[in-house]
């Protein structure tokens, strides 16, 4: 693994001398975020070695590289998913990926179904903390020192520090965000109502399919880590919400531009 994490980094820099340092995961409905950037260079997935292709559809599949002010990014237009059949190990391998390319500080964006009455369709939620219940851990296996200790500190997943800030920037510019419990778990199937219960009852606030596995790689290599999510259908069952992936993009779309700002006014100013 870490051969090729080392190998794949190699190829990149030969592409870019790029040295980026926020990486940023752009989830379902978010890719717009890429607008933001002065853009350097694009990478498509499916050139790069060692990298899966990602299958989804309203997914893209690219690293871009550019600017937001003096500030450096790599995004990931497209990540990928334990349910599209990828070992945990495969979907983290971007964010190795990433570390070694320079990154110190992780953004991870995705979709998500409420469960915290307080939420509604098109809330943002800052993810204070997660709760892991995928079948399969991507720290699983012999650990290699050179990317972090076998066993990872937990005890703040998500940075207390980026979540101030972008807590400061949201009241600046009038955004409404919560912070909340993330649950994540394998899909693809959505929740049922039975199971969404269970997600509130085991103290989470949303629920989703992604975004764990990533974060829990980039703190086992220190990364500083920033997540936010949007709620894109309800399973509170005062207000549950009908759900297809149309409407996850459609409700993601629409908070897309607040999100997206957040993002940038958290890169711009941290
Ligand atoms: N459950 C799981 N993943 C999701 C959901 C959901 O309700 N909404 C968007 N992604």
């Amino acid at each position: 693994m870490w051969d090729q994490v080392q190998k794949t980094v190699s190829y990149i820099k030969n592409k870019t001398n790029f040295i980026p340092e926020y990486g940023v995961i752009l989830g379902s409905g978010l890719g717009s975020f890429t607008d933001d950037l002065q853009i350097e260079y694009t990478l498509p997935y499916d050139t790069i070695p060692n990298f899966p292709v990602s299958t989804v559809q309203g997914h893209k599949g690219a690293l871009v590289f550019g600017t937001i002010g003096d500030k450096r990014v790599v995004a990931m237009q497209g990540r990928f998913h334990f349910y599209e059949g990828y070992s945990m190990k495969e979907v983290t391998f971007p964010v190795r990926v990433m570390k070694y390319l320079g990154i110190t500080q992780l953004i991870v964006s995705n979709a998500s179904g409420g469960v915290n009455p307080e939420y509604k369709v098109g809330s943002i939620v800052l993810i204070k903390d997660h709760i892991n219940m995928a079948p399969e851990h991507p720290l699983r296996g012999k650990n290699d020192e050179r990317f972090g200790p076998r066993f990872v500190n937990m005890s703040e997943p998500y940075s207390k520090k980026m979540i101030a800030k972008v807590k400061e920037i949201a009241l600046d510019l009038n955004i409404e965000i919560h912070d909340g419990i993330y649950l994540g778990l394998q899909g693809p199937t959505f929740e049922t109502l039975a199971e969404y219960r269970m997600v509130k009852i085991l103290g989470a606030d949303c629920v989703g399919m992604s975004t764990v596995p990533e974060v829990i790689v980039a703190r086992h290599m220190g990364l500083e880590t920033f997540g936010i999510s949007v709620i894109t259908d309800m399973g509170d069952e005062e207000s549950i919400t009908t759900i297809s992936h149309d409407e996850v993009l459609e409700a993601a779309n629409k908070a897309e531009p607040d999100v997206r700002q957040l993002i940038r006014e958290l890169i711009l100013h941290y």
